[in-house]
């Protein structure tokens, strides 16, 4: 599966690896402009001194670079410049230059080797690890792509000291979500060390990506197409969080921080169908309240908004016309199941009004 090397520097030996991995050097290398500027002279000067054959990619820091429009731009850069079957992909960013990167390779002259460098939280512990590679289209997200898993993903956790602490803060939202649906000891460890971790603290950094990047390695392994429903366990508080990114236009809320606002409808459904207990919901809130948002998000963005609309948002999507949402419960915390009978929608709505609750408690401390 994946070869996932955690290490600081990881790019040291890149030539070496490259070879063990039977990856040629000759490598495209993509970056957007934020992590080019950060990143882009200290690496392109490394891959020459190691003898590499390079090009060097950037597209603009947004969410909108993962179009089609984008990538036909990089395939014509690609083929002026000779680049055939024999390269590889490099892609150096966040997620949405891991996905484009990822698009690219497993299209372009009917797939390259893609290798990860990921330098947000999000993309080391989440999108760079499983194969899952796309581009978003007018109609959705992230509808038009491939399972093209990476060749390495190669993490380092010292390229996050530029990182916004508002993303380390929504990637941790994914670091947590591993602790609740795998692995209860984990989670009780972030919990303690959650203000280490946030400050980019070792060894507590690297031990919560490195447990997050095998959590998710060790899922995407046993159930790689999302068949058995492990795969989909991964989506845990998700199911909510997309209809909160919806509702805030995918503007307003980072990713993660409507999966953290997620998380807390999903332990409250979870504890009102009968699966978690109260204390456990407890423990799992108060661990929850440790994230923080920009001054006024929540009010604006959750609080402010009618349980009804969330529900609607969540019923939205094309791919749900048949109105059935599918939730990922707690039996307890560290392990989670995904329900496969239909939840009811005053289940749902109790479940979000209660979070408000749960959130206005938390906001008036
Ligand atoms: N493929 C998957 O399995 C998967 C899983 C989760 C999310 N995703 C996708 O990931 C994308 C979101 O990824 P993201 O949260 O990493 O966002 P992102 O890629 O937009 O990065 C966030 C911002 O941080 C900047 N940045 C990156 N590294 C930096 C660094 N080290 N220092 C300073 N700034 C840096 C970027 O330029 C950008 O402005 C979405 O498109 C989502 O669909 C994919
Ligand atoms: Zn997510």
């Amino acid at each position: 599966m994946n070869t996932i090397i955690v290490k600081t520097p990881v790019t040291r030996h890149l030539g070496e690896l490259f070879s063990k991995n039977g990856l040629s050097k000759k490598t495209v290398v993509l970056f957007d402009e934020n992590t080019r500027n950060l990143f882009g002279s200290e690496l392109l000067d490394l891959l020459t001194e190691q003898g590499f054959q390079w090009l060097d990619l950037v597209v603009p820091a947004k969410e909108t670079s993962k179009s089609f429009n984008t990538a036909n731009k990089l395939y014509g850069k690609m083929i002026l410049a000779d680049v055939d079957r024999s390269w590889n992909l490099l892609a150096v960013g966040g997620g949405v230059v891991g996905d484009l990167g990822g698009f690219i390779a497993a299209s372009y002259y009917r797939g390259i080797p893609i290798i990860q460098l990921p330098t947000t939280l999000l993309a080391m512990t989440d999108s760079s690890i499983g194969g899952k590679v796309a581009i978003n289209h007018p109609l959705g997200k992230n509808l038009i792509g491939f399972f093209h898993l990476p060749r390495l993903v190669l993490i380092d956790p010292a390229y996050l000291k530029t990182l916004p602490m508002r993303e380390i803060h929504a990637g941790m939202a994914e670091v947590v979500k591993y602790g609740f649906i795998a692995d209860r000891d984990f989670l009780f460890r972030l919990d303690r060390h959650f203000s280490e971790i946030i400050a980019l603290e070792e060894p507590f950094v690297t031990d919560a990506i490195r447990r997050s990047a095998e959590i998710k390695s060790d899922v995407v392994e046993k159930d790689f197409r999302e068949e058995s429903g492990l795969r989909a366990t991964l989506n845990f508080g998700h199911t909510f969080a997309h209809g909160l990114e919806k509702l805030a236009d995918y503007r307003y809320l980072r990713h993660g921080e409507a999966v953290t606002i997620g998380m807390v409808c999903a332990l409250s459904l979870s504890h009102g169908l009968g699966y978690l207990n109260r204390e456990e919901l407890d423990q799992g809130v108060r661990i929850l309240r440790k994230f923080r948002f920009p001054h006024g998000l929540v009010q604006r963005r959750f609080l402010g908004e009618s349980s009804e609309s969330l529900l609607e948002y969540m019923l939205s999507d094309k791919k749900k016309l048949d109105r059935k949402l599918r939730f990922v419960l707690l039996k307890s915390l560290g392990s989670a199941f995904l329900l496969e009978e239909t939840v009811e929608d005053h289940h749902v709505l109790k479940a979000i009004t209660e979070a408000k609750e749960l959130f206005k408690k938390a906001l008036a401390c």
